[in-house]
């Protein structure tokens, strides 16, 4: 009981994230673009699809999206340590493409937005929020495609869970899911542990 009231009240904030950074605390970075969402990418043909990245990291994903030229991309992320390490591995890039802010403050209107460990994230609290600012963020008909966890959310986290049933709960009023099944091609330590998912703005 104890433990959850702790989780609820939990403020994952800048100073949390850029603490995990400067600490390397940072179980969840892949260390580059990950298979499923490399194959998504790949599978893409409109090279002009403006795309963002939220919560990305160090940016693998969107290093992987300008790198096969998809150049109208962007990342935000609430830590400046990842985003100083984008800079430096991209330095051409326009440091306009490289946002420091919060998401749920954040406005703009994409194409296509990447999820892969944003929403597992976030306080659980926060679900609603987030499904309704993806909507926002959203061009009509824009895609919010990637990955989202498939194990129990329980009071421990980040990460936090949750199930297919749970998202399409959430989703399903604002997105139509075109897709959500668990990933074939996850990186070993996911496996079986993650939804590949392409939910499409009514
Ligand atoms: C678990 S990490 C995942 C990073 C990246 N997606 C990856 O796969 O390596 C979550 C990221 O979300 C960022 N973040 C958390 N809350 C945020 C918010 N409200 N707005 C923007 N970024 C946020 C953190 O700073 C962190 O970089």
């Amino acid at each position: 009981m104890r433990v959850l009231i702790l989780t609820m009240t939990m403020n994952f904030d800048s100073n949390y994230w850029e603490e995990r950074y400067k600490n390397n605390q940072t179980g969840w970075d892949a260390g580059s673009v990950t298979i499923p969402i490399k194959h998504y990418i790949d599978n893409l043909t409109n090279k002009k699809l403006k795309i963002l990245v939220p919560g990305a990291g160090n940016g693998y994903e969107f290093e992987y999206l300008l790198q096969q030229g998809f150049n109208n991309s962007y990342v935000i992320d609430i830590a400046l340590t990842p985003l100083q390490n984008i800079k430096a591995r991209l330095p051409e890039v326009p440091g306009t493409h490289i946002i420091h802010g919060d998401f749920f403050d954040h406005v703009g209107e994409y194409d296509l937005i990447i999820e892969q460990t944003f929403f597992c994230a976030l306080n659980p609290e926060l679900r609603q929020q987030y499904v309704e600012k993806m909507y926002s963020l959203l061009k009509p008909g824009g895609r919010l495609a990637g990955l989202l966890f498939s194990f129990p959310l329980t009071e421990q986290g980040p990460p936090f869970g949750g199930s297919a049933e749970e998202y399409e709960a959430i989703f399903s009023s604002l997105f139509t899911i075109n897709k959500m099944e668990e990933a074939y091609n996850s990186i070993k330590p996911r496996a079986g542990k993650e939804l590949f998912f392409i939910f499409e703005k009514k």
